[in-house]
């Protein structure tokens, strides 16, 4: 009897938990690229503005396909399962030194999960009617009064500060975690967590066929909607 025992307490210990489905883990790193991409060709400036419309309608995209899986996705993927109100902020603070960590964002880390989702997606918004006054502007500027455009340019100027202050936070803060024995990348990578990380019994996230079917559906119009303001931008001609 004792092999056996030994044998499956060790396979209790070593099994993994699915926190992360596959159509999360992925738009976790396309928007890292999206986003790192609209920033980083802003500030190169000149042709790459092109590049600049085009990594941010894409991130545009991804954060609306985020928003659709907070309702359909897996479980620590939706929003029910992680967004609590004030009271459960405040348990979470008073516990979570002494309660074993449960699966997916903590407490506060949704909050700053919703707070990313809302400003780069207002900053991708307010992209689309943005103009530079010389040769690039968002797909949208030219259905707008160019005070109104000029408006929404200067939303769109401050904004970008707010997204970049948020990504250092947020990188700030996985370091942190890291630095104190909780990794948190590597499940952002391979969707698992090791069973004796969580408390006893927490269920796997659902990662199957259909799931991942599903997620490529969505993501494919929501593609063809990107791409159709892509070619709108392309079709008017510039406001100057
Ligand atoms: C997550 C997405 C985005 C980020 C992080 C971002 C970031 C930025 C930043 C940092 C600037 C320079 C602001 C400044 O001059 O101080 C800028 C300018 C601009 N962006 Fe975006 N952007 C995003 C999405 C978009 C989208 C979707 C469009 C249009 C489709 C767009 C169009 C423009 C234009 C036309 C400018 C030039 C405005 C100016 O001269 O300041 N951006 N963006
Ligand atoms: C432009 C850069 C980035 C943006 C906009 C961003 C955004 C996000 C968002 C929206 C989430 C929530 C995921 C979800 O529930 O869908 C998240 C989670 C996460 N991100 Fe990032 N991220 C960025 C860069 C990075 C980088 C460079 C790393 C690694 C060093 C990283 C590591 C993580 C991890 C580990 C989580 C899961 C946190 C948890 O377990 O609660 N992110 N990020």
């Amino acid at each position: 009897m004792k092999p056996t025992l030994t044998k499956s307490s060790s396979l209790a210990q070593n099994s993994r938990v699915r926190v992360w489905d596959l159509p999360t883990r992925l738009f976790h790193w396309a928007l890292t690229i999206c986003v790192f991409g609209a920033i980083i060709t802003v500030n190169v400036g000149g042709l790459w503005m092109e590049w600049h419309i085009k990594f941010g309608i894409a991130a545009l995209c991804l954060i609306v396909f985020r928003i659709i899986w907070g309702f359909v996705g897996s479980r620590y993927a939706r929003f029910s399962q992680f967004v609590k109100g004030p009271k459960g902020v405040l348990a979470y603070l008073k516990n979570s030194n002494t309660t074993p960590a449960g699966a997916g964002h903590n407490a506060i880390g949704a909050w700053s999960v919703m707070l990313m989702l809302g400003v780069i997606g207002a900053q991708a918004l307010t992209g689309l009617f943005s103009t530079d006054d010389i040769m690039t502007q968002g797909p949208l500027n030219a259905y707008v009064s160019n005070a109104t455009a000029e408006t929404i340019t200067s939303v769109h100027q401050l904004l970008s500060n707010a997204v970049i202050a948020l990504i250092i936070v947020h990188i700030g803060a996985i370091i942190i975690y890291a630095l104190r024995g909780k990794r948190l990348i590597p499940p952002m990578i391979t969707g698992d967590v090791m069973s004796t990380q969580l408390a006893p019994n927490t269920p796997s996230a659902r990662d199957d066929f259909n799931l991942r079917l599903l997620a490529l559906v969505l993501i494919v119009i929501l593609a063809a909607g990107s791409i159709w303001l892509w070619v709108l931008g392309n079709a008017v001609p510039p406001s100057f």
